[in-house]
């Protein structure tokens, strides 16, 4: 089987853009918790209304809360799953390794390392579809007529994310400064940590990622 796979990276720097060509090339399972947290908020559940203000103002849920959103749409040792947005911080990784992958050997962490100030233009300008996830940027990938999707043919349904705002995403990109250090020491530690360069465009990153996985 494939090695399960863990995207680390900042804001914008093309983790849900690089897991989508996965799962459609390799058929991994894509967990990424920004996403299950957002279908959380839109269906208006207990979790969705706790979490919403924390997410629109750009700071972390807390661990726990996460951890068991992810177990309960986590079947580990049935496919490979692509664990993307989790862990954030040395803490989830030390719960990942305990609670998730502590019978899985078989995992590979890959950080996509780019210039944090390339990131805010990337992240004001992305556009998603609340049907199908499929990611747009309105100055290098737009969607049809600007609000279809081309993906699942979704009228009007290419949305920007309320976390997508000049204000919110410094205080996004100044929480992954804090954090990412000690989760790529504890991965390199590990022999786990494969670094690739997240500047290169869609095409070029995707061929060095599947090299790192192959
Ligand atoms: P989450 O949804 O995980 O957001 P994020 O980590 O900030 O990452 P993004 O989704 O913004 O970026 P991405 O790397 O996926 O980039 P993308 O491929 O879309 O989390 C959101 C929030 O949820 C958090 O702030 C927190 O509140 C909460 N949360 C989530 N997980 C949590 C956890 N574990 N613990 C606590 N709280 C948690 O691409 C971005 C844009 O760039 C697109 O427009 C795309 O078209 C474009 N692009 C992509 N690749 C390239 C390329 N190679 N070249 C040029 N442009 C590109
Ligand atoms: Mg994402």
């Amino acid at each position: 089987m494939k090695n399960n796979l863990i995207i680390l990276g900042a804001p914008g720097s093309g983790k849900g853009t690089q897991a989508l060509k996965l799962v459609k090339d390799y058929g991994y399972k894509h967990l990424s918790t920004g996403d299950l947290l957002r279908s959380e908020i839109a269906k208006g559940s207990d979790l969705g209304k706790k979490v919403s203000g924390i997410i629109s103002a750009g700071n972390l849920v807390d661990d726990l809360t996460v951890l068991e959103l992810l177990k309960a749409n986590c079947n580990l040792g049935q496919t490979a799953y692509i664990f993307d947005g989790f862990p954030r911080n040395y803490e989830q990784a030390q719960m990942l390794e305990k609670s998730l992958l502590s019978d899985v050997k078989n995992y590979k962490a890959v950080y996509f390392e780019i210039n944090l100030d390339s990131l805010v233009e990337r992240v004001v300008n992305r556009r998603t579809c609340k049907n199908c996830g499929e990611i747009y940027n309105t100055k290098t990938k737009p969607a049809k007529n600007e609000v279809d999707c081309q993906a699942c043919g979704g009228s009007g349904t290419v949305v920007q994310r309320k976390d997508d705002t000049l204000e919110v995403v410094s205080n996004r990109l100044n929480i992954f400064k804090d954090t990412i250090g000690p989760m790529l020491n504890y991965y390199e530690s590990k022999g786990l940590l494969v670094k690739l360069d997240a500047s290169k465009d869609e095409k070029a990153l995707f061929e060095d990622l599947k090299s790192a996985i192959e």
